[in-house]
C-alpha cells in the first residue's frame, strides 16, 4: 500500500491525474474505473485541462462507474448519468459507446446487475479504479453492514448517506433511498486502485481506517487493505488524525 499526503486538495488532485495519465501512456485502451462525490471532480478538471492543452487522449479509453441512484431519470441534475456529462465525458474526447454507468431505471435489475459485472470482465477488468469514502468509510454505495454483496446490486441508502449527499438536492426528502453500486468483489477485481480523501470531515474516517488494524465489514473501505495495489492519497487535512 502506498500513501500519499499532499498539501492540498488542488495538489490532491494533480497526483491522482499524474497516476492516470502515466497508465493511460501505457495502455491507451485503458479500463477506467470511475466515482461521482466531490472528491475525484479537481482530478476531472484536471484531466480535462490536460486533454485540452497536452492533447491527453481518452479515444480509446473505456470506463466503469460504481454507481447510480435507483429510479432517477438520466438527465436528472442530480443523476450520476448527469455528473459525470458535465464534470468529466463532456469536455474530453471519450466514446459515448466506451461510457458505462449503471442504469438507474433497468426493467429487471437481477438480470441487469450481472451484465454489469459481465460487462466489466469481458473488457479485461478494470485497470485501474478511482474511489471515494464516506465518512462513515462506504465504497461507492456499499454502506456499513453485517455482510458486504461481491457483485453489483441494489442497496438501500443509510441515513449517514442520504444526509450527506442532501447537499445536493432541494430537500433531504428528495434523496433517493436506493441506489445500483458495484459490489466489494467487482471493485477488489480491480488491478489498480486509488482512494482519494480531502478535507476535515474525511479525517476521523481516515485515522479508523489506517491506524485500527482492523479489516471490517462494518467499515467498507477496510477491505481495501487486502488489496495488493491501492495507493491512497490524502490531502493535510484529511491525514490529520492519522498523523497524529
Ligand atoms: P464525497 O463522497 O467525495 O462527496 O465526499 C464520497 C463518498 O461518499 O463515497
Amino acid at each position: 500500500m502506498k500513501i500519499f499526503i499532499e498539501k492540498n486538495y488542488t495538489d490532491l488532485s494533480k497526483r491522482v491525474a499524474d497516476i492516470i495519465e502515466s497508465e493511460m501512456k501505457e495502455k491507451s485502451n485503458l479500463v477506467l474505473g470511475l466515482a461521482t462525490g466531490s472528491t475525484p471532480i479537481g482530478t476531472y478538471e484536471e484531466l480535462i485541462k490536460r486533454h485540452k492543452e497536452e492533447g491527453l487522449d481518452f479515444s480509446k479509453i473505456t470506463t466503469f462507474n460504481l454507481d447510480e441512484y435507483l429510479g432517477i431519470p438520466h438527465d436528472h441534475v442530480n443523476s450520476y448519468h448527469y455528473f459525470m456529462e458535465e464534470n468529466f465525458f463532456k469536455s474530453i474526447n471519450i466514446d459515448n459507446d466506451k461510457i458505462n454507468i449503471p442504469n438507474g431505471n433497468p426493467e429487471n435489475v437481477e438480470e441487469y446487475c450481472k451484465a454489469y459485472d459481465e460487462k466489466i470482465e469481458n473488457q479485461g477488468g478494470i485497470d485501474v479504479q478511482i474511489l471515494g469514502i464516506g465518512e462513515n468509510g462506504h465504497i461507492a454505495f456499499n454502506e456499513p453492514d453485517d455482510k458486504l454483496y461481491l457483485g453489483t446490486h441494489v442497496t438501500d441508502l443509510t441515513e449517514s448517506t442520504i444526509k450527506a449527499n442532501s447537499r445536493f438536492f432541494d430537500s433531504i426528502d428528495d434523496v433517493p433511498k436506493k441506489a445500483i453500486t458495484m459490489g466489494l468483489g467487482s471493485i477488489m477485481k480491480s488491478k489498480k486502485i486509488l482512494l482519494l480523501a480531502s478535507g476535515k470531515n474525511k479525517a476521523n474516517t481516515i485515522k479508523k481506517l489506517l491506524k485500527d488494524g482492523v479489516v471490517s465489514t462494518h467499515n467498507p473501505a477496510s477491505l481495501l487493505l487486502l488489496h495488493p495495489d491501492v495507493t491512497i492519497i490524502l490531502d493535510e487535512e484529511a491525514a490529520e488524525e492519522y498523523m497524529k
